[in-house]
């Protein structure tokens, strides 16, 4: 398994790996505006024939980042392709400086709760009826770096 900086050329295969992965498609356009956005940036995951099966899209915000999407093909989910994104992440954050990785994730989505919990994260806020298409609510949450003391559990 290795994870890696995507560019220009994984615009395709990130374009096929959303469509398997979420219900509502991201634009090749605007797939390609994410890897030319200097404050964005995408990594893929690739299986041991080289193949990428999943990816992670992040963006800076004022005292951190944002996650966008996690997601691996059906397929090959339940290996740690989730995981090991995620600790891609984390691994190349700025080291001694203290901030958050923000997110949101569907109520329903258990799975991606569960891997979020696991790497740290913890839900600060709930939006009902967040998502248009279904209408279901939002969590919000938040990883905080072990720099930052004296996190009282919600954003200033
Ligand atoms: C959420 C998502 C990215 C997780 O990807 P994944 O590659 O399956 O994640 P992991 O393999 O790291 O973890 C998934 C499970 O497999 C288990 N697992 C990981 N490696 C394993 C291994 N070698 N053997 C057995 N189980 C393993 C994990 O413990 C975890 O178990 P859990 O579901 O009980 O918590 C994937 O389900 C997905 O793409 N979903 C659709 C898109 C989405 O909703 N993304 C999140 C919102 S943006």
């Amino acid at each position: 398994m290795i994870v890696r900086a995507a560019g220009a050329g994984d615009v395709d295969a990130i374009v096929l790996i959303h469509a398997a992965c979420f219900a509502l498609a991201w634009s090749r356009a605007s797939i390609q505006s994410l890897i030319d956005d200097p404050h964005a940036f995408i990594y893929a995951a690739e299986d041991p024939f080289g193949q990428m099966v999943g990816y992670l899209s992040a963006r800076d915000v004022f005292d951190g980042y944002e996650l966008l999407n996690v997601a691996v093909l059906p397929e090959h989910r339940g290996r740690g392709y989730g995981q090991k994104l995620i600790d891609t992440l984390f691994s190349s954050l700025p080291q001694r400086v203290p901030l958050r990785i923000y997110l949101e994730v569907r109520e329903s989505n258990e799975s991606a709760r569960r891997l979020y919990e696991r790497c740290g994260f913890s839900v600060f806020a709930r939006r009902e009826r967040y998502y248009p298409d279904t209408d279901e609510a939002a969590f919000l949450m938040v990883y905080v770096t072990p720099q930052e003391d004296g996190w009282s559990g919600r954003p200033s």
